[in-house]
């Protein structure tokens, strides 16, 4: 095929030229981000979550290890770590998918500066409780600033041919989880600030840190999953069309589950949750037949079932939650649903859909290793299966040598998410397939 040059005129070139420069400097700031996130994921989030976990077996007590240890690598894995990729996502997606107006840049480095460092300070003040009681407010005020600079730039601008964007329900899904995120970095700023005056230790107290977790996980970070997932997975799975009224109602019943949990009304709370992810997979139709292939090309061919399996630990996430909500007490059960969430879950989707589609926003590249995505995945399914399991067995005094598989499940989970960081570390350090370049126009 013979390249023909274009001939175009001084102006649309230059509009050209500045649309590839944006391109380029949105994949810059999205890989900064992603970069970000993975740093967060591999050492204050897995890598304390292990370390976590490995004592807590040694010594066979739940409750051997401090609070605040638990808290900073549950708050550097769903901010520091997923929190992050969607901020980044968010910049380079949401303009485009709602044809809105450019964002000024800076906008986007300036929040990542207050976002990062705000996860930081947080991490350290719950490790380290050096001055905490002034930096763990700061740092909750610095993340809910980037936050209001992120809204700002994607949520204010009006789209590009001036009349009001036409809201498809994915986008209603996608703003219920960023009113989610708001909430929680709300309860987040509150809550420290009240620690600060009046608590002796950096740790939310047990009871509140429950009813905040559903909300920075239920509340948060599953819409925001739905709603990418039907606006992307519909067509990489090939799916049969939305159903839009499914999705909503899924909506409607997750968002009442997550305000019945943080009023404590945990049995209801879960039972509408479970009534919510029945309802949002049974929108986006994962498991009726396609209508068309799966587009798997840069990616294994396996995508797909990993990411039905996902939406089966969804269900199983659920199902615990109304089994440790019957139970009343039952650490071992509400560990092991919100590691089913959370890893079962929400891990496994970030890897699948964060391997699909990242390489192709980071400046057009392609994945690394199809094959370590397999292995990946298969690593950390097993993980889950082994932590979920074992976690029940061996909290709730079911079986002792439940304890002995607890460090083994911690130790192919790391590597599962060590995999993931590599296969996306390399690809972004690999150049890209196709590199836009103004030198490829012509004029007369
Ligand atoms: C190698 C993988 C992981 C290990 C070994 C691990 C370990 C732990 C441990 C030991 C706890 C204490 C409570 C319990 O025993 O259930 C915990 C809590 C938690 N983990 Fe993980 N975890 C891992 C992955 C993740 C991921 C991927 C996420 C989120 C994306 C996550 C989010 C949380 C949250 C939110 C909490 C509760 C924190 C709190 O009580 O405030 N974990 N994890």
């Amino acid at each position: 095929m013979i390249n023909r040059p274009i001939w175009l005129d001084d102006k649309t070139k230059s509009i050209m030229e500045r649309t590839i420069m944006r391109e380029q400097s949105l994949s810059r700031l999205l890989m900064t981000y992603i970069v970000t996130g993975v740093v967060f994921m591999l050492l204050p989030g897995t890598f304390l979550g292990v370390w976590n976990l490995i004592k807590i077996s040694s010594r066979e007590a739940a409750e051997s290890i401090s609070p605040a240890w638990i808290q900073a690598h549950g708050h550097a894995q769903l901010f520091g770590w997923v929190g992050t990729f969607i901020l980044g996502i968010g910049f380079y997606s949401i303009p485009k998918l709602r044809k809105l107006k450019p964002f000024a840049l800076w906008e986007g480095w300036l929040c990542w500066e207050l976002w990062t460092t705000g996860v930081l300070i947080r991490w350290f003040s719950d490790i380290y409780p050096w001055h905490w009681r002034i930096l763990l407010p700061l740092s909750a005020v610095m993340e809910l600033v980037a936050f209001a600079i992120f809204f700002r730039a994607v949520a204010s601008h009006r789209p590009a041919g001036g009349t009001s964007a036409n809201f498809a329900p994915w986008i209603f899904v996608v703003i219920a989880a960023t009113l989610g995120l708001l909430t929680s970095l709300l309860l987040n700023v509150g809550a420290c600030m009240q620690i600060a005056l009046n608590a002796d230790s950096p740790a939310f107290p047990h009871e509140f840190d429950q009813r905040y977790l559903i909300v920075s996980t239920w509340g948060f970070l599953v819409p925001m999953v739905w709603g990418f997932s039907s606006r992307w997975l519909t067509v990489f799975l090939g799916l049969r069309p939305l159903r839009n009224s499914f999705l909503l109602v899924a909506l409607v019943l997750n968002t009442a589950g997550v305000v019945a949990g943080f009023i404590e009304q945990f049995v209801i709370a879960t039972m509408l949750l479970l009534a919510g992810a029945i309802s949002a997979i049974a929108a986006i139709r994962f498991f009726e037949p396609a209508a068309k292939a799966a587009k798997t090309i840069n990616v294994h061919p396996s995508f797909p079932l990993f990411v039905r399996i996902a939406y089966a630990w969804l269900l199983i996430a659920a199902a615990l939650s109304i089994w440790a909500a019957l139970m009343d007490e039952a650490p071992g059960i509400w560990g092991a649903s919100r590691h089913a969430l959370t890893v079962g879950f929400i891990a496994a989707m970030v890897f699948c859909v964060g391997q699909r589609v990242l390489p192709s926003f980071c400046g057009m590249r392609v994945l690394w290793s199809p094959k370590l995505m397999l292995v990946m995945l298969i690593l950390l399914m097993t993980g889950c299966t082994l932590r979920v399991s074992s976690e029940i067995l061996a909290y709730e005094d079911y079986a002792k040598w439940a304890w002995d598989i607890l460090p083994i499940s911690a130790l192919i989970e790391l590597t599962a998410v060590g995999l993931f960081a590599l296969n996306l570390i390399v690809t972004f350090a690999h150049p890209p397939v196709v590199a836009p370049s103004p030198l490829t126009i012509t004029t007369e």
